[in-house]
């Protein structure tokens, strides 16, 4: 997986990320911000995970935490874009299933942007320990999940890319 910062201040940043066809960016979330992801190239499918409750950040590892997942959903570049907040689908899973594939990825406040105090907002990863259906047919939650916290694999990102288009700002 390759990165490319395009742009970063205390509000928000923008990044592309490029993935190899087969390769599934695990289970990760987004502490406490928004995020907007929409697909440039390839196809990508997106499971989403929306915790049952509202966890602190502090996610220690080993930690096992519930979550609803959503029905997975398969992006293009005619897609609209997907969208998470601090509370919905804030954890996602995302697969590159015809590849290469690239997607903007806006989110805000970045990463590294102070949590109230708390310092930055670590991304944690998890992956699915169990699960079991859910039947509802007003809503798109597939599942009941339960997760638990990983390290972050070693080999996540291959590297980043220098941007060389206009500036933004
Ligand atoms: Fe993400």
């Amino acid at each position: 997986m390759w990165v490319i910062d395009i742009f970063e201040n205390k509000d928000f940043a923008i990044s592309i990320f490029i993935l190899k066809h087969g390769f599934t960016m695990p289970i990760h979330d987004h502490p406490g911000m928004y995020g907007f992801l929409k697909v440039i190239s390839g196809v990508v499918q997106v499971n989403n995970y929306t915790l049952k409750a509202n966890e602190d950040h502090t996610i220690r590892l080993n930690k096992e935490v519930m979550a609803f997942r959503h029905k997975p959903i398969s992006l293009h570049s005619n897609s609209p874009a997907c969208t998470l907040t601090p509370r919905d689908k804030n954890l996602h899973e995302i697969t590159c299933i015809e590849g290469p594939a690239a997607f903007l990825d806006i989110l805000s406040p970045p990463y590294d942007v102070d949590d109230s105090g708390k310092g930055p907002r670590p991304c944690t990863f998890f992956k699915t320990v169990s699960s079991s259906k859910l039947c509802t047919d007003s809503s798109d939650i597939v599942e009941e999940v339960k997760l638990v916290v990983i390290k972050g694999p070693p080999d996540f990102y291959s590297g980043s890319l220098k941007y060389t288009g206009p500036p933004l700002m």
